[in-house]
């Protein structure tokens, strides 16, 4: 069992067009609005479902981040062009050997390569400042678009996970895909 310990995360993180940023109370609406988006609710198992429930999502969020041991990020997403949160993303370090990733983009902006840019800016903070040896996202076995740009960006599927959640009495298969370090590193 590898021990836990808090990291750190120098926050903001760039990209060309993005801003990774901490949530903050003015989110609240943008940020109901995604996770109540069926488009973008579709595939996760987690997560809230409805304006209500990401609310209190986001509170909850907001209130947890005053811990003083962190090696969660909750983030939120924006253009760097125009304030207005456009996207949310997760970088989760379990271990020095790996971290994982999630993300979601308001449907608007889909098709426009800001999904690819988002998970390589969450790569590299993965492989430089919280520097483990592997990246893994979990994605649901017909989340078609999702699936593409993992593959856009480098991971390679590695398992599929059968039953892997039960969710209000529907079973989630997942595909487990990932990256190494050195598979990175290549990518240039
Ligand atoms: C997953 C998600 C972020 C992917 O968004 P996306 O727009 O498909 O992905 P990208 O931003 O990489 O865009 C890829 C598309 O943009 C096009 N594109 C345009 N300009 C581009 C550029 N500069 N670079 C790369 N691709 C570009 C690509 O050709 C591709 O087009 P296609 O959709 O016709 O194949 C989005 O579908 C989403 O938020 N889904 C809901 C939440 C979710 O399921 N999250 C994942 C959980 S595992």
């Amino acid at each position: 069992m590898v021990a836990r310990s808090a990291r750190s995360l120098t926050l903001p993180l760039h990209t060309e067009r993005l801003l990774i940023r901490e949530l903050e109370p003015k989110d609240e609406d943008a940020y109901a609005a995604l996770y109540a988006n069926r488009r973008v609710n579709r595939f996760l198992p987690f997560g809230a479902r409805d304006e209500a429930g990401a609310r209190r999502q986001l509170a909850a969020i907001l209130a947890g981040r005053a811990r003083s041991r962190r090696d969660a990020w909750e983030l939120g997403v924006e253009l760097q062009v125009s304030a207005g949160l456009m996207g949310a993303c997760d970088l989760t370090w379990h271990s020095s050997r790996e971290a994982e990733i999630g993300y979601l983009l308001d449907p608007a902006y889909w098709g426009t390569g800001l999904g690819h840019e988002l998970v390589r800016g969450l790569l590299n903070a993965a492989f430089g400042e919280l520097g483990v040896a592997r990246v893994l996202a979990h994605v649901e076995v017909s989340n078609r678009r999702s699936i593409a740009l993992l593959e856009r960006t480098g991971l390679a599927w590695e398992a599929t996970l059968r039953r892997f959640a039960q969710v209000d009495s529907r079973w989630w298969d997942v595909h487990l895909y990932s990256i190494t370090r050195e598979q990175w590193s290549g990518q240039g």
